[in-house]
């Protein structure tokens, strides 16, 4: 699996796996961290998950998921906006923490900005780093008007946000924003969430030529940016073999002027788009 390097020089995998949705439903659970397990197998031991997620199950089937192979997986996991005050976030990370069952969480994110004063937040996550609670920390759903106001920003691992070939608008200014900086940027819903997206005229074209998937192609087109990581969630074994696989994809020049010509580069600033 092709990797980058976070700004501490820290390597991880350009593919990770999602789990909203995931520990919704007991009868799933087996199955679940069966396919988190198959995912890291193929090299997408980069995890997201939060404690919104399910509120906590998600966390939990991840925990049971990385058991025995905790070294090998980076932990993404994010705070609910009403939680991130100075006193909230420790307590909201210890619980975190006990659900994935380890002592520490490789990168912990403020879920989208809600009331709570950045700073205090900011505050809360250099804290728990000094601890060694977390080894860094980032934000996710942040404009560019956000990420400005942040406080140390420098020391911000990531911003995690809506990105796929329908979702284009981080490429006018956010997405510049942060390659400036060498600040990765994670895309959530790279697939669309599996919806019509992945039926597109244009991505089944270029699926064709590529002798791929849709969804693999959707990859391959995030990916041909630099310092971005995709997180797509996949429960079936043969779309987590087939999007480990999509690393490896390259797009002609001529494919991504017909995903340019279906789905056009935005022009104009368009306000940061969330799920
Ligand atoms: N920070 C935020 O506010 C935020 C918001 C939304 C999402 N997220 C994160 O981003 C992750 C990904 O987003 P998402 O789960 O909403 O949507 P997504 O990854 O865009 O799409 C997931 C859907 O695509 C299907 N799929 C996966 N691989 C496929 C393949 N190779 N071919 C065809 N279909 C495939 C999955 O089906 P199967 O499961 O049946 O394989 C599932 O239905 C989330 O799980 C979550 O961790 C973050």
């Amino acid at each position: 699996m092709r990797r980058l390097e976070l700004a501490d020089g820290t390597p991880v995998p350009v593919i990770g796996q999602g789990t909203w949705h995931l520990g919704e439903d007991p009868a799933r659970r087996r199955q679940e961290v069966a396919a988190l397990q198959l995912g890291i197998e193929h090299g997408m031991a980069l995890i997201d998950t939060a404690e919104m997620y399910a509120e906590g199950g998600a966390e939990e089937v991840v925990g049971e998921a990385i058991r025995n192979r905790r070294e090998r997986v980076f932990i993404v996991s994010k705070v609910y906006p009403h939680n991130a005050s100075r006193a909230g976030v420790p307590q909201a990370c210890e619980r975190s923490l006990r659900r994935l069952g380890t002592d520490c969480i490789d990168l912990y994110l403020l879920h989208w900005r809600g009331l709570h004063p950045l700073a205090e937040t900011v505050e809360a996550f250099e804290r728990l780093k000094a601890q060694g609670k977390i080894r860094r920390w980032g934000v996710s759903n942040f404009d560019v008007d956000d990420m400005q106001e942040l406080p140390a920003v420098e020391h911000c691992a990531t911003n995690q946000v809506l990105y796929n070939p329908a979702e284009r608008g981080i490429e006018y200014d956010l997405l510049p924003w942060c390659q400036a900086r060498r600040m990765p940027v994670m895309a959530y819903c790279p697939l669309g969430e599996g919806g019509s997206l992945l039926r597109h005229p244009a991505l089944l074209e270029v699926a064709r030529r590529q002798g791929a998937s849709p969804a693999q192609v959707a990859l391959a087109w995030e990916l041909r940016q630099p310092g971005l990581i995709v997180i797509p969630k996949a429960a079936n074994a043969e779309h987590l073999r087939a999007n480990a696989a999509a690393a490896e994809l390259r797009l002609s020049e001529e494919e991504l002027a017909i995903l340019d010509d279906a789905f056009p580069p935005p022009t104009r600033k368009q306000p940061l788009n969330m799920v």
